[in-house]
């Protein structure tokens, strides 16, 4: 089966700084989402994107919220309709004329699999986010204490575990750090104290 969206282009450039509301967006959160894992993973991705628009690129309200957004969404389909994974949740944003670029940023969240390059920092941080949170999040799950005490040393001895987490791909992540030019131990380290918070 494949996932490969076969275009480049999303939505309208008119409808660019156009986003859902918050309450439209968790609307269609739970509606679609019923997973409470893929609920958990999706709102942990969405508080990452959150903290780095703020903490990172400096941006006001309007462009945090695209890239919460884009978190907050970006699997969307997967748990109801797997095989039309990223397409239907674009096109329904595509529907309500979002802004290009969220439909971008979740459209290349997984490059080897939709067939789109990451372009701008929205992109690469989401593809950046997407499977390290995993990873980090099932470390915290076989942890006594959670995410107490957790360190970038310990996450990347579990990256080098092949057996740990096996279905979050290692070159996926190294790929995306490239891409985002951000070193591994960096993004880590982010990552690890803002993500405790959503449990
Ligand atoms: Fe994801």
């Amino acid at each position: 089966m494949s996932l490969l969206l076969n275009r480049s282009a999303f939505g309208n450039v008119a409808n660019k700084g156009t986003t859902l509301s918050r309450e439209e967006a968790e609307a269609l959160f739970k509606e679609w989402v019923l997973n409470p894992k893929l609920q958990l993973h999706m709102r942990q991705v969405a508080h990452l994107m959150k903290c780095w628009a703020v903490e990172k690129e400096g941006l006001n309200g309007e462009d945090q919220w695209q890239w919460e957004m884009a978190g907050l969404l970006h699997d969307a389909d997967w748990d109801q309709w797997p095989d039309l994974h990223c397409k239907k949740i674009i096109e329904e944003l595509e529907k309500r004329n979002v802004d290009p670029d969220v439909m971008h940023a979740i459209a290349s969240h997984g490059p080897a699999h939709f067939g789109v390059e990451p372009e701008t920092n929205m992109d690469k941080m989401l593809f950046a986010f997407d499977e390290l949170s995993g990873l980090i999040h099932a470390y915290s799950l076989m942890r006594p204490n959670g995410y107490e005490g957790m360190d970038v040393k310990g996450v990347k001895k579990r990256l080098k575990e092949k057996s740990f987490a096996a279905n979050v791909s290692r070159e996926e992540i190294n790929d995306a750090c490239s891409r985002a030019n951000i070193n591994l131990d960096e993004l880590i380290g982010f990552i690890i104290p803002r993500q405790s918070v959503v449990q």
